[in-house]
């Protein structure tokens, strides 16, 4: 690993693929923004980068939150002087049926994928003009191609955020910026597993189950959390740059 002496900034890096990302740009030579609403999280992140012997700062806080996004920017700022990329990666999920879901639910599903990529994007673009050059990633999810009995809230947000993608796509590539996505289909994370009591509740199995079904449907091995994360390297490396408001199905 050799340090590039860029700058990646992964939200919900705690966990999962936000995890698998932050450590595979590590070994790439980034040096990381390891953003979590979870503090222990994101602190088990920041150790294992540093087990293999990568560079990362721990900067705890809600997406949600314009004040916790502008001190993420901030400290990076003041920290290394530069953001080169930036993942739009916190999330969750919520299996509920379509009559059962909330007023509340939905907006928060929104104001976590859509709202929270919109004003880290919004907070990480200027720092990207002012070096005339940037990479936004944004993971999506296939689920965000259509509708289904059971995710429609976030169904909908995955769909806004992919639209997020392509407006930012052709609003900064006069900066050098480039925005994509990657979309997973399935992979096997806490998303899942802490919504065991609904998949029992709603489908009648358990988390695991659910995984297990989609597995025996695929033709090939499961997609893990790496696979997500080497799309990304991919789209974040310096050469990709005609590649602009895509996105990778994985
Ligand atoms: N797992 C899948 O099959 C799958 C498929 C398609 C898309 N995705 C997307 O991948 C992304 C990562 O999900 P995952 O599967 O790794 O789940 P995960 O639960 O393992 O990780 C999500 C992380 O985001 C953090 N987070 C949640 N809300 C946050 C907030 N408001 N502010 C900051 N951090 C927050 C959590 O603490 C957690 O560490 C999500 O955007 C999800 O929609 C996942």
């Amino acid at each position: 690993m050799s340090n590039t002496g860029q700058v990646a900034i992964v939200t919900g890096s705690g966990s999962g693929i936000g995890r698998a990302i932050a450590l595979h740009l590590s070994e790439l030579g980034y040096q990381i923004v390891v953003q979590d609403i979870s503090s222990q999280r994101a602190q088990e992140t920041c150790e294992l980068i540093s087990s293999q012997g990568g560079t990362s700062i721990n900067v705890v806080g809600d997406v949600t939150s314009p004040a916790d996004i502008e001190r993420t920017v901030a400290e990076t700022i003041s920290m290394w002087g530069r953001i080169d990329v930036h993942i739009n990666n916190a999330g969750f999920c919520q299996v509920k049926t379509f009559m059962d879901i909330t007023l509340d639910e939905i907006k928060k599903m929104f104001e976590v994928h859509v709202f929270g990529t919109f004003l880290f994007t919004k907070a990480v673009v200027p720092h990207m003009q002012a070096r005339g050059y940037g990479r936004i990633i944004n993971i999506v999810s296939a689920m965000g191609n259509g509708g289904s009995e059971f995710t429609s809230h976030y169904q909908a947000a995955k769909s806004a955020q992919q639209s997020l993608t392509r407006s930012a796509a052709i609003s900064f590539i006069k900066d050098g910026i480039t925005s994509n996505s990657v979309s997973p289909t399935t992979v096997d994370t806490n998303l899942f597993h802490e919504n065991d009591e609904n998949f029992r509740k709603y489908l009648g199995h358990s988390a695991g189950d659910e995984l297990k079904r989609r597995a025996a449907g695929i033709r090939t091995t499961p997609v893990e959390a790496i696979d997500i994360a080497r799309a990304v390297g991919f789209l974040a490396a310096p050469d990709s740059y005609h590649i602009n408001g895509q996105v990778i199905g994985i």
